[in-house]
């Protein structure tokens, strides 16, 4: 019986990233500067903890936005998203890249690959994002930790108020994995500053406005002065040792 709740649980989930995807592109990650920042933020983090990994997977890919930014790092690119459409387009974004990708409808809690297939796996705005009971973030956390290779890593990001940082690390350390380095993307004020002029974001100008790198740049470089208080995302690398 109680299975059978936890299955209900898990397909009414499904549905709604199904339905948010088949809407549009949910949170207009390819307009607004601040997740455009915070893609490329990741590349490099990747690029840092391994300069070309034989094959990387990207947990809740979405239409693909970040895929797009991982391609050329890795020689095999693979994604996963419970949303059959958010699949569908990220494949086609990504038809012409220089290395083929490679996309499978699936959920981060049920990963459809081998122990340690990959070299790296990233998560980002993933465990907290995907609605996920903590006892499920863990099982996340323990299927990453199992398709990823001994010495691999797992790149985590996740867009929570400052308090929560602490858990979300918490959870980190709680997993099989090695806590390695935590960073933050010191993005606080482009979301306020975002707030402000929710009401009129159809404008033109607003629109300008909240797809401008130097106006998110010269914010980010204002809340870098307030510590990790300055950030709403927050990015923790992660190894198995
Ligand atoms: C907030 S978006 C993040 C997209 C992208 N990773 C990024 O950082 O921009 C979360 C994505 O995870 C997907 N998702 C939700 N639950 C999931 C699950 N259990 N397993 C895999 N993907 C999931 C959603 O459909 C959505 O595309």
């Amino acid at each position: 019986m109680k299975r059978r709740a936890g299955e209900g649980v898990r397909a009414e989930r499904a549905r709604l990233f199904e339905e948010m995807h088949r809407r549009g592109e949910p949170f207009d990650y390819s307009r607004r500067a601040a997740e455009i920042l915070r893609h490329r933020f990741v590349r490099e983090t990747v690029h840092r903890v391994h300069a070309s990994p034989p094959r990387l997977l990207d947990v809740g890919c979405s239409m693909g936005q970040l895929t797009a930014q991982l391609a050329g790092l890795p020689r095999g690119l693979f994604a996963v998203d419970l949303s059959r459409t958010a699949i569908r387009v990220a494949r086609d974004r990504l038809r012409d890249a220089a290395a083929p990708a490679r996309f499978v409808v699936a959920s981060a809690t049920a990963l459809p690959f081998r122990e340690e297939s990959f070299a790296v796996v990233v998560l980002s705005d993933g465990l907290h994002s995907w609605q996920l009971p903590p006892e499920e973030r863990q099982v996340a956390l323990a299927q990453a930790h199992r398709v990823v290779e001994r010495g691999g890593y797992a790149v985590l990001t996740e867009y929570l108020q400052p308090r929560a940082f602490r858990e979300f690390v918490g959870q980190v350390r709680a997993s099989p994995f090695e806590l390695v380095s935590i960073a933050y993307l010191y993005d606080r004020l482009w979301y306020q500053f975002e707030s402000w002029f929710k009401a009129i974001r159809g404008w033109r100008w607003v629109r300008r406005l909240f797809g401008s790198i130097p106006v998110a740049l010269t914010l980010r470089a204002v809340a870098r002065l307030l510590g990790p208080r300055g950030s709403r995302h927050i990015c923790v690398v992660a190894r198995r040792t």
